[in-house]
Parts: structure tokens; C-alpha cells; sequence
């Protein structure tokens, strides 16, 4: 089996490349990155020397190209995780993430129908996406599969354009399709602009920590591995055509999280209890920034018999670990380029 997976060089991409070279020694694993800021070659060290497993840096705008590289490699399944991810990014710059998360997606839908040619036995185009095509939720509820999709954002917006546009092959072209939509990933290697490795790392450095709002969003958060293991479970088990939600079932109140955050990085560094909440600064909110979102996967769980491995205060003290002990890695992301943002987006 040739298994394409796009986005492999990014925060959770790199997590199902591992995955599945080391799992799977009879798959042969292709990871197409263009790396963006996001995708970085360092996060697969361990395993870029591996026989089965091929790095190709590439845009999957660029149609030609992707078109090409299916005509040459003969792909039997595509695992789609390349986008433009952060929220802040597509309400500065939102043409990124038509491009990629929406153009990007259906050149590559075009070339896997073109290359499969209408014989789609034991063929798969798994599309990763986000709860975030849902909308907010008040106090109360849950996102299912069944919820109508309502996004605020420029980068909701597009992923959800791309999820129709997955669904739509599959309803008129027989494509065989499957799509995931998952919550709120943390955990190593996650890029120092989302909230939980940008916390840390301005903890240990004494910078501000820029609360948005009044701190009173809700997220759902679930630990990276586990989201690799249901990408796992559905690829093999997934029935097509279908949809599945990925949840921690693990919310929390954006200020709960920091605070504990706070009391982990306080205990780690050797400070005093108390020193890093000092950081914490309410700043503006987030334009059309989503209330809570809160992930029923029911389905998953049941049909196919995935769960969650880890308990939240275990999942964020592993990730603290990771990032104290990795400062290099930390350091040269963030060197040059985020520096600019940074100062751009937390002026
Ligand atoms: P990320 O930003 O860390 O990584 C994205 C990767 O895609 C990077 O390696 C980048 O170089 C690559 N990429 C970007 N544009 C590209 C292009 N035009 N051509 C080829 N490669 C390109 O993102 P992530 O957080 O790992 O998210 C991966 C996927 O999972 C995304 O589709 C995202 O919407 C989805 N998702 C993320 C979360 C989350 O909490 N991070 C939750 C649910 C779903
Ligand atoms: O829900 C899944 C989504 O989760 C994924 O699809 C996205 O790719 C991923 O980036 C993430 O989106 P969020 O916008 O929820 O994640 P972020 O880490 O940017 O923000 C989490 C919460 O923290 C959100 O309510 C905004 C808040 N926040 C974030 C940052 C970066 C702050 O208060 N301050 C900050 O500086």
C-alpha cells in the first residue's frame, strides 16, 4: 500500500507519519510538505532514515505538480492533513487559506479520481478536518456529526468549504471518502503560535501571556497521539462515505487551563507558586472569536472502538517535559520570521 500523507511535516501530521512508518514497515509512507512556517523537517528525525518512508516538498496548489506525482507514484490512499491552521493568521491574511485549505484540497481530490479512474477498490481519500466547521456552542450541548455547519472564521470557513467539497466527490463522482473533525489538539511539536506551547514558552521566558477576552472560552482538548491513533483507527476501519467527531471530552475555560498551566510550568522551572500567573494580561478579544466548542464522539467510540489514552494533567505535564527539554527546537522556531509576527499580532 502507497499511502500519501500531506501535511506530514506539520504539528499533528508529523504524529501520523510516525505513526504509520513505524506501525506499518510494509506500507511505503510519503509525506508531501511544502513547508510553510508551520512544517519542519526536525520533528521526524527519528525516523527520516527509515526504508519506508520518502519525503517529497511540494504545494498542493500547485495542480500540475500534484497531478504528477500521483501519475508517478500510483497512490492507494491519501491521509489530507496539509492547511493553514491558525485561527489569528487567516483573519490577517485569509488568501492563504482559500488557497491551500480549499484549491489545495480539490486539486488533490481531482488527481486521485484521476488516477484511480472510476476503480476505487481498496482506495481511500481520508480528509482531516476540524470541529471548528460547527460554529459555537452556548453553555450547553455537543457537536455531532449530524450538527449544521456554521463557521465564523476565515480558516473554519474554508476547512468547511473543503469538507463539502470532500463529500461532494464522494456524492457525485463515487469517490470513496472519509472525513474527521477533530477538537483541539496539544502536546510536542506544536508550532509556539497556538495557545498552549506560545504559554509556555513565554512563561519561561517572563513575557506577558495575552489572555483574549475575558479568558472564558471553551476548548476541548485532546493529546496529539491520541488524535493519531483514531486517524489510525479510521483509515483502516472508517466506513466511506462516512464522518467522524475526534474529542478529548476534556473542556476547559481558556483562564482554567492557564492557570494550571501556570501552577505545572511554576513547579517545573523551580519557581515560586503563583510567579507565572503574574504573567497573565487580558488583551483584546479575538474578532468573531467562537464561545466554546464541545466534541460527542459517540460514534467513533462506539463503532469503532476508539478512546482517548491519556488524562488531560498527564498529557499537559508530558508536553511541558517535552518542550524544557527540547529549547532548541523551541529556538530556532522561534527565531527570525516569528519574531515578526509576534510583534504584528500582540502589538
Ligand atoms: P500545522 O499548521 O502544524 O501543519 C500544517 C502543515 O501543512 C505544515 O507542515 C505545512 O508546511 C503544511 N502545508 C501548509 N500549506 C501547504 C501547502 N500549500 N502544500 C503542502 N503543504 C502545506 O497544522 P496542524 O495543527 O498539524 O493541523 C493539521 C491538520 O489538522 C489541518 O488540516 C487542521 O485543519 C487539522 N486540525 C488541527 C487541529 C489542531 O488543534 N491543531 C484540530 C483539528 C483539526
Ligand atoms: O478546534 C480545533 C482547532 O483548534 C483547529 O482546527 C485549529 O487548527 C487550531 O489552531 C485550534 O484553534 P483555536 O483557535 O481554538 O486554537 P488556539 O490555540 O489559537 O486558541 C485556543 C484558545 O485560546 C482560543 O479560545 C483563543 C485563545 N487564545 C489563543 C492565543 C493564541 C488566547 O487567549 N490568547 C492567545 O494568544
Amino acid at each position: 500500500m502507497k499511502i500519501l500523507i500531506t501535511g506530514g511535516a506539520g504539528f499533528i501530521g508529523s504524529h501520523v507519519v510516525r505513526l504509520f512508518v513505524n506501525k506499518y514497515p510494509n506500507y511505503k509512507i510519503f509525506n508531501l510538505d511544502k513547508l510553510t512556517y508551520a512544517g519542519n523537517l526536525e520533528n521526524l528525525k527519528d525516523i527520516e532514515e527509515k526504508p519506508n518512508y520518502t519525503f517529497i516538498r511540494g504545494d498542493i496548489v500547485d495542480g500540475e505538480f500534484i497531478q504528477n506525482l500521483f501519475n508517478e507514484h500510483k497512490f492507494d490512499g491519501v491521509i489530507h492533513l496539509a492547511a493553514e491552521s491558525h485561527v489569528d493568521r487567516s483573519i490577517s491574511n485569509p488568501m492563504e487559506f482559500i488557497q491551500t485549505n480549499i484549491v489545495g484540497t480539490v486539486n488533490l481530490l481531482n488527481s486521485a479520481k484521476a488516477i484511480w479512474k472510476d476503480n476505487f477498490e481498496n482506495k481511500l481519500f481520508y480528509h482531516i478536518s476540524t470541529d471548528e466547521v460547527y460554529g459555537s456552542l452556548s453553555d450547553e450541548g455537543f457537536f455531532t456529526e449530524e450538527t449544521a455547519y456554521d463557521p465564523h472564521s476565515p480558516y473554519s470557513a474554508s476547512k468547511a468549504s473543503s469538507d463539502h467539497l470532500v463529500r461532494a466527490y464522494n456524492d457525485t463522482f463515487g469517490l470513496p471518502t472519509v472525513i474527521s473533525n477533530c477538537s483541539n489538539n496539544y502536546g510536542q511539536n506544536q508550532f509556539p503560535e497556538k495557545l498552549i506551547p506560545l504559554f509556555i514558552n513565554n512563561i519561561i521566558n517572563e513575557k506577558p501571556l495575552p489572555v483574549y477576552g475575558k479568558g472564558i472560552n471553551v476548548r476541548d482538548w485532546l493529546y496529539v497521539v491520541d488524535h493519531a491513533s483514531a486517524i489510525d483507527t479510521i483509515f483502516h476501519n472508517g466506513k466511506v462515505g462516512e464522518t467522524y467527531n475526534i474529542g478529548g471530552n476534556n473542556e476547559w475555560k481558556n483562564i482554567d487551563l492557564i492557570k494550571v498551566l501556570c501552577k505545572v510550568m511554576d513547579k517545573k522551572l523551580g519557581r515560586q507558586a503563583g510567579e507565572s500567573e503574574k504573567l497573565i494580561t487580558y488583551i483584546v478579544d479575538r474578532a468573531g472569536h467562537d464561545l466554546r466548542y464541545a466534541i460527542d464522539s459517540t460514534k467513533l467510540q462506539k463503532e469503532l472502538g476508539w478512546k482517548p489514552s491519556l488524562q488531560f494533567e498527564e498529557g499537559l505535564e508530558k508536553t511541558v517535559d517535552w518542550y524544557l527539554a527540547n529549547s532548541e527546537w523551541l529556538n530556532n522556531v522561534t527565531s527570525g520570521a516569528y519574531k515578526e509576527y509576534y510583534e504584528k499580532q500582540y502589538k
